[in-house]
């Protein structure tokens, strides 16, 4: 597994019968999980454990809300360090229970964060990475604080957008070597492979199903592989990586894997690892499962 255990503002507390307990910094929220397939259990004693700020509730016609338990604020930050540089997120509950951040992809800054830096080291002048459903902009935000000479973020929404320029200033990088692109991904990648510009890395999560700008609809499974394979004539002579992430039920760790060993591997060679992304459970000696990555690493 792909563990995300280098947390301290953040940790998940608890977790049963469908539901999880996070700290978020000072905040704790607790919202829903279907991976939480287990029930109540006596390894931890629930006394000890903090009460929340607030409960996602999900309601009978779909979606759901906040129930506020005590005060917090509308938004927060957390850290996160990272090469001994410190990351700062803006943390924001959402009305689709999301709160701003993936945490469990800090597994993923890691690794492509260790590749920047040891390319770098090595005397490598020029690192350039797409981040593709680039969202809040964990993975720019990490990419770019390990040494990226540019990075560029797309992303169809235009708020996600803002939030991740936020991200941006929050972790004090400088946005200049930061691109911003509002579109569909594969409208984009399309417009770079004519304009022949390349990446030494790739990063995509893409959603099980959304919608471009436009309206342009995304479908996982139908849509991964030939996106892939365009990506792969992104890629520079010398790719240091390429990450898939999903979080899609259905499709499994080792078919983003297959994807990536046809398209990536099949023209640069290099090393595949799929696996699921996780983060430990404290006290309760488990592990949250967070959908799944597959790498490619030209080692
Ligand atoms: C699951 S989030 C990605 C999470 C992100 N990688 C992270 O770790 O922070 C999916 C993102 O894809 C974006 N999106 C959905 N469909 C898209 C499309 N066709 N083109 C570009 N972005 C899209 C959504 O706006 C959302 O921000």
């Amino acid at each position: 597994m792909f563990l995300a255990d280098n947390w301290n503002d953040f940790e998940v507390l608890y977790a049963s019968n469908s539901e999880k307990l996070e700290r978020w910094g000072e905040v704790i929220l607790r919202r829903p999980d279907p991976q939480v397939i287990w029930p109540d259990i006596d390894v931890v004693n629930k006394d000890s454990l903090p009460r929340p700020n607030a409960i996602y509730v999900r309601s009978s016609t779909g979606g759901g809300s906040w129930s506020k338990l005590s005060s917090f604020p509308n938004s927060w930050k957390i850290n996160y360090e990272l090469l001994n540089k410190k990351l700062t997120f803006k943390i924001f509950p959402t009305a689709f229970k999301h709160t701003g951040l993936f945490p469990e992809q800090a597994a993923n800054w890691e690794f492509c964060a260790s590749k920047i830096k040891d390319a770098r080291d090595s005397g490598r002048k020029d690192v350039r990475i797409l981040n593709l459903f680039a969202y809040t902009g964990g993975a720019t935000v990490a990419t770019a604080s390990a040494g990226a000479n540019e990075v560029v973020h797309v992303d169809a929404s235009k708020g996600m957008i803002a939030e991740a320029k936020e991200n941006v200033a929050l972790s004090g990088l400088d946005e200049s070597y930061i691109r911003f692109i509002a579109e569909d991904c594969r409208s984009f990648v399309e417009r770079e492979i004519r304009r022949g510009r390349k990446y030494d890395g790739i990063i995509m999560d893409p959603p099980a199903y959304g919608r471009g700008p436009s309206g342009e609809l995304w479908k996982l499974e139908e849509a991964l592989y030939e996106l892939a394979q365009r990506c792969t004539l992104l890629l520079s002579d010398n790719p240091l990586f390429f990450i898939i992430s999903s979080y899609t039920a259905g499709v499994s760790t080792q078919a983003s894997g297959a994807i990536l060993r046809l398209t990536v591997g099949n023209k640069f060679g290099g090393k595949v690892v799929a696996d699921e992304l996780c983060l430990p459970i404290k006290n309760m000696g488990i592990f949250l499962p967070c959908g799944c990555t597959a790498r490619w690493s030209n080692d």
